[in-house]
């Protein structure tokens, strides 16, 4: 009986879909525990690519389960679309199959407006959020007042409480930020459609995951965006309103500490952002551009060109403490070729003063008097892409994954040398 969690170490985006879609193979349950559909990955199913935002990435193996767990934020306009578009495809998504926690949190169309009212209020100084209603839902969350999943087992009392939310949400948005209502009646009927297709989804997800763990199978826990955008731990207030460090799954989905078998964080062999704040090793020259072009980086939820930057070691080590990771799986080692010389932050300097340790508690001021202290490395012109044992990568891209192993002191037991399922070295199962 076990769990294995996959988080991101960086900003989000790393790739972890991917690895999520080759550990489901093993797994029973595939259970999403934070974040909302800001999140975003892309699956390829009977031809048709698809970009899923609340659906796991388990949902195209057959007879697995897949939940959304208490920790998420739910827009329900979203997960019926999604839910439409994986059937339309021959994909089951009945209640059997996908389950939403009851416990679970809805995101209102107010919420979405709150969100972009404060964003376009903060002027210069916005977060750079997806506008998707993330933050403030989980603040009507932790203030007690939100619509839990659960409560659309009741129509009656959920219109009402979608109505009476939606109402409290325009007298904020009108008096604070001027802008305009949203017919809470209408919203409400649109809440309770949504409830009539999600009721039949709803369940019990801690008990759910527990049963599991107990008749001895593998619940895979995947997590969204990365750890410098955990609300705790990442670089805040630039930072997603959810627990994305490994810690998340527990609280997130409701199980125990010692189930957990396996952590594995998901990398990047560089590093990118979407979104504002403090980034060390940002590439702001033709480096820059070259990987962003080369790597496709650009968002899935919102298609803004994603920051690009060198690979930050003192990020891996911070993500290996944080999440108590187990292994690395490494994405994207092919679009670092050609770069005739590769440099990587192995630690950051300020005043003289060198630390190995990234500061995040200190807050984004701190982070962004320090630099990044690089050491340069070799690059490989070959192609790698159709390479699968790591003893066939050319020197210089084993000697780069080596030190990264070397500086975090985690394995790397996975490396994606393409975007194709198969274009991996695969070291555990
Ligand atoms: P929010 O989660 O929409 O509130 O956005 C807060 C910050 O997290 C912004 O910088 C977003 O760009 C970032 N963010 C949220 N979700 C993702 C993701 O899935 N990948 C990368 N960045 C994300």
């Amino acid at each position: 009986m076990s769990a294995i969690v996959v988080v991101g170490t960086q900003w989000g985006d790393e790739g972890k879909g991917r690895v999520v879609d080759r550990l489901a193979r093993q797994a029973h349950l595939v259970a999403r525990y934070n974040g909302g559909d800001n999140a975003g990955h892309t699956v390829v199913a009977e031809g048709h690519t698809l970009k899923l935002h609340l659906v796991p990435s388990g949902v195209l193996h057959p007879g697995l389960v897949c939940l959304i767990g208490a920790g998420v934020v739910v827009n329900p306009e979203r997960l019926v679309a999604e839910m439409d578009e994986l059937a339309a495809l021959g994909v089951d998504v009945g209640p059997a199959r996908l389950k939403l926690s009851a416990a679970a949190h809805m995101i209102l169309p107010t919420h979405r407006a709150l969100d972009g009212a404060r964003e376009a209020a903060r002027g210069p100084g916005s977060l750079g959020t997806t506008r998707r209603g993330i933050g403030p839902a989980y603040a009507d969350k932790a203030a007690r007042l939100n619509v839990r999943a659960g409560s659309m087992a009741q129509p009656e009392t959920f219109a009402e409480r979608v109505a009476e939310r939606v109402e409290a949400h325009n007298r904020h948005l009108q008096e604070r930020y001027g802008a305009e209502p949203l017919p809470s009646e209408r919203v409400a009927a649109d809440y309770c459609a949504y409830a009539q297709r999600l009721a039949p989804h709803l369940t019990d997800g801690s008990a759910l995951v527990g049963e599991a763990l107990a008749a001895g199978k593998t619940v895979l826990c995947e997590g969204a965006q990365g750890l410098l955008l955990d609300l705790d731990h990442g670089t805040y207030p630039y930072v997603t309103s959810s627990s994305t460090v490994s810690g998340g799954a527990l609280t997130g989905l409701g199980f125990g500490p010692r189930h957990v078998s396996r952590v594995v964080g998901v990398a990047k062999a560089y590093t990118t952002r979407v979104g504002a704040g403090p980034f060390p090793t940002e590439l702001l020259d033709e480096v820059g551009d070259r990987i962003r072009q080369v790597g496709d980086e650009y968002g899935t939820t919102t298609g803004r060109p994603r920051r690009c930057g060198w690979l930050d070691l003192v990020i891996l080590r911070y993500a290996a403490r944080a999440n108590g990771l187990d292994e690395i799986a490494l994405t994207k080692l092919d679009v670092l070729s050609g770069l005739e010389r590769l440099r990587v932050a192995v630690a950051y300097e300020r005043g003289g003063v060198r630390t190995e340790v990234f500061p995040a508690e200190f807050g984004v001021e701190s982070l962004a008097q320090w630099e990044p202290v690089y050491e340069e490395l070799d690059g490989w012109a070959d192609d790698i892409r159709g390479v699968r044992r790591r003893e066939d990568l050319p020197p210089a891209a084993r000697a780069y994954v080596a030190r990264i192993e070397e500086w975090v002191g985690v394995p790397v037991t996975f490396i994606g040398v393409g975007p194709a399922r198969e274009q991996a070295i695969v070291q555990s199962p």
